[in-house]
């Protein structure tokens, strides 16, 4: 896939070798890409944990996750064996100054053995109780000294509030430049997401009515069928506001309203971004019951399958009012968007999974069809699809065949799968390599992850000072609670999912 480009020499270094993230994500991830053939020969991967554990047992262990989440299925030990050389395990205690010193001693040792300088990615897969611990320990270490070949890699959640993300962010600032910091949003890496921009500003087409005198509204889904499994500890204290709405949809909802970047240059597409959050309309607090809702899931029933209700979930507390769906209406106070709604809504165990834009077109000015040519007469919709579906659809009137003048609602459709043989890697590859190619475009920089905890502050304080007395108040397997339509201004709705054609696939709309 991108041999083409040469990488350096790379140590990659992993605090939490053997938690989930390291498991289900970063090990596959770096195992396709060397099925690809994307990363470079002289590349070592240092995975630190607490516990005792040799080189092998640790090797036997990321084979099983590979096994298991590899986009290429079962790794035979051919492939998998050469990749493991690579592997090697470093016990350490991630608060002592020792672990750090003998990172640095093994980080020599590999450059010496291979006569190369190596860039060195440090990798925060911890709790995130960590993420405050590790840069500072790194930065005394002298780890982090030589800015153009070290580099920080941390996840969301970045902060649990303003407050929180702004300190996270100084101790980082403290150690490393931002240039050294790759905050991800596994959202970013997503094939899809990054087709907004080429869908966009590779076109001519829409751009120029891409603004408020023919778009009447948006709308943002991420529809989720899952409960919270097994992170209900984690979620508890998170609820979807932080979890999806304070990164991954407004990471979306930049892409989809941005300006047209000058150049394909990372800062100038973060800039680009970033201005989208500054000119999103602060929320009152007294006004947060007219732009947000929430709402937690009851049992129900989700994929055919009964479903418990979000209280009755593993770690999670019997009377519990952790939202686990979010509403949000937004306004971005710009000339390209005065007045217009972006309507934002995520939840888990919704009936459909999907992500996906939804952009509602004006009405023609002038209505000139008789009446009874244009009764199912709807509005155009360009549906940018995320999740599950990969693609895009344009919904326009066109002429019902026969002697009678009749329009109907027809569907143009993209789809990824149809159109490129070549298959999307996963959102982490993406991540990966660019971090290893020192790209920050698909990374989250300090100042947008604080512009957005602060354009939220008010929903969660108004929140937090007003606890829900009506949860649970959605059925798992339904839309979230009824009061997610009170957001919606008159004429307004929330569009089902769209249905991409495909082998097997249903045509048309819903
Ligand atoms: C994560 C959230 O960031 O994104 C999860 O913590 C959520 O709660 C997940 O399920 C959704 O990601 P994806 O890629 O499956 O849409």
């Amino acid at each position: 896939m991108k041999t083409a480009d040469r990488l350096d020499p790379t140590v990659f270094v992993i605090f939490g070798a053997t938690g989930n993230l390291t498991l289900r994500k970063l090990i596959p991830a770096l195992f396709d890409l060397s099925l690809d053939r994307s990363l470079p020969s002289q590349f070592a991967i240092i995975a630190v944990g607490r516990i005792e554990l040799g080189d092998d047992a640790l090797r036997r262990r990321l084979h099983d996750g590979v096994n298991q989440f590899s986009r290429f299925g079962k790794a035979q030990p051919a492939v998998w064996n050469p990749f493991a050389q690579h592997i090697q395990y470093q016990q350490g205690d991630f608060k002592k100054p020792s672990t750090y010193a003998a990172l640095g001693s093994q980080c020599a040792k590999l450059e010496k053995q291979w006569g190369a300088k190596a860039q060195r990615i440090f990798y925060m897969a911890t709790p995130p109780s960590l993420f405050g611990e590790i840069p500072k320990y790194l930065g005394k270490a002298g780890l982090a000294r030589d800015r153009e070949w070290s580099r920080i890699v941390i996840e969301k959640p970045i902060g649990y509030d303003l407050e929180s993300a702004r300190t996270l962010n100084t101790i980082l600032a403290a150690s490393f430049a931002e240039s050294q910091i790759f905050r991800i949003d596994h959202y970013l890496g997503k094939e899809t997401v990054q087709n907004i921009l080429a869908f966009r500003f590779a076109n001519p087409v829409f751009e120029p009515i891409w603004n408020r005198r023919y778009i009447d509204y948006v709308t943002i889904t991420v529809a989720e069928t899952s409960g919270v499994e097994l992170r209900g500890g984690y979620y508890e204290h998170a609820g979807a506001l932080r979890d999806m709405v304070q990164n991954h949809l407004m990471q979306l909802l930049c892409l989809v309203a941005m300006e047209p970047m000058v150049s394909f240059d990372a800062d100038e597409i973060r800039n680009k971004k970033a201005d989208v959050l500054h000119a999103a309309r602060a929320i009152q607090r007294d006004a947060v019951p007219q732009c947000a809702v929430r709402g937690q899931y009851g049992p129900g029933h989700t994929d055919g399958e009964k479903a418990p209700g979000y209280r009755e979930e593993d770690g999670v507390a019997v009377d519990s009012r952790t939202e686990t769906f979010v509403a949000l209406k937004l306004f971005l106070d710009n000339w390209r968007w005065q007045d217009v709604p972006f309507y934002l809504r995520t939840g888990k165990r919704l009936p459909q999974q999907a992500s996906e834009i939804s952009i509602q077109f004006r009405a023609v000015p002038h209505q000139a069809f008789p009446p009874e040519a244009s009764l199912g007469w709807q509005p155009s919709r360009l549906v940018l699809s995320i999740h599950p579906e990969e693609g895009i659809v344009l919904a326009f009137q066109a002429k019902y065949p026969g002697p009678k003048m009749q329009l109907r609602p027809v569907d143009m459709h993209f789809s990824y799968r149809e159109s490129f043989a070549a298959p999307s890697p996963d959102a982490y590859e993406t991540l990966l390599w660019d971090v290893m190619k020192k790209d920050a475009t698909l990374f989250m920089r300090a100042d947008q992850v604080e512009a957005a905890w602060q354009l939220l502050m008010p929903v969660l304080d108004a929140w937090q000072a007003a606890p829900p007395c009506d949860f649970p108040n959605y059925a798992a397997g339904t839309w979230g609670p009824e009061d997610a339509q009170r957001l919606l201004a008159q004429g307004h709705s929330w569009p089902p999912p769209t249905q991409l054609a495909g082998p097997g696939k249903k045509k048309g709309r819903h």
